[in-house]
């Protein structure tokens, strides 16, 4: 087993190291729970391996900042990489193993296949804005699923449309593995623990909150029997005002992501993403 000698954890560097320890535990009867990440770790991946922890005997947590899902005008290159910082708190939280392959390991020489998933991968949200992305993601999640093959898979309902993809990712390619969601884990002032909350100015993470206070009003606005249309355009108008530059603000079908035009249609979710400056923020709600 490829280990640093950093931390108390394990960092697994190969497919092959991984599986080593896999079939170590699971010829001692144990499951297994995968949470996939890009490192950077905040209190919001930290809750995810607690849920992982919760699900399975043994956590794997992958770190790899997956260049197949960045635009080559994304911040691929800028991505914050902290593999020593997050082993820590992966140890702190009692994870068992982290994996973090290099690009090599993952995408080596002549690397030729692309999963493309319709459906909630085309609802016409983040798809419009970054219509390469889901490619990426379901990519690799699937690469990440077969390296490990766990019992459950752990992902966060911040990336809603995300969570969607992989459950149909996962479950049209018959991948035998539970996909799990875990609540949004948000700073005191309400706005959702991101990676990409650095990049944020003094002034711009002042007015970041106001995203996830829109979305609660609007939220509550739809449950107030206030239409959905006037209620949407009450949150753009209120973002709008402190600077944000809106790329969707939508009420939609919170397990398809159809478009939903009233309350009485079933569950739904509201999901906006919206940038302040250079950073692009995304955040949802159940009404
Ligand atoms: P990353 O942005 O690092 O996020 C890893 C996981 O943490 C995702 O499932 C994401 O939804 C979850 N997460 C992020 N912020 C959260 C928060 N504030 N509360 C709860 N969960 C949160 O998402 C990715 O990486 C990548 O696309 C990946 C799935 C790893 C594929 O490369």
């Amino acid at each position: 087993m490829a280990a640093d000698g950093a931390s108390q954890v394990a960092i697994l560097r190969d497919v092959a190291s991984l599986r080593a320890q896999v079939a170590q535990w699971r010829a001692q009867g144990e499951t297994i729970a995968l949470t996939p990440t890009m490192g950077a770790l905040h209190a919001g991946h930290v809750a995810l391996l607690l849920e992982a922890k919760r699900c399975a005997r043994r956590s794997v947590m992958s770190i790899f900042v997956n260049p197949t899902q960045f635009a080559p005008t994304e911040d691929f290159e800028n991505y914050p990489r902290s593999l020593e910082a997050d082993a820590a708190k992966f140890a702190a939280a009692g994870g068992d193993a982290l994996f973090a392959p290099s690009v090599e390991e993952m995408y080596g020489e002549g690397f030729a296949t692309k999963i493309v998933v319709g459906g909630p991968a085309e609802a016409g949200l983040e798809d419009r804005f970054r219509p390469t992305h889901f490619s990426g993601v379901a990519t690799v999640v699937a690469k990440l699923l077969n390296q490990c093959r766990p019992d459950v898979a752990i992902f966060g309902e911040k990336d809603y449309q995300q969570l969607k993809v992989v459950t149909r990712m996962a479950r049209d390619l018959d991948i035998d593995v539970a996909i799990l969601g875990a609540p949004t884990i948000r700073e005191p002032d309400g706005l959702a623990l991101s990676s990409r909350n650095i990049y944020l100015s003094a002034q711009e993470r002042a007015a970041a909150p106001n995203l996830h206070a829109a979305l609660a009003r609007c939220a509550f606005d739809i449950n107030s029997g206030i239409s959905i249309d006037a209620a949407l355009a009450a949150a753009k108008a209120s973002i709008a005002a402190v600077g944000f530059e809106a790329d969707y603000v939508e009420a939609r079908d919170a397990q398809t992501l159809a478009p939903i035009a009233r309350r009485e249609d079933g569950p739904m979710r509201l999901l906006a993403a919206a940038r302040l400056g250079k950073t692009r923020l995304i955040d949802n709600i159940a009404v």
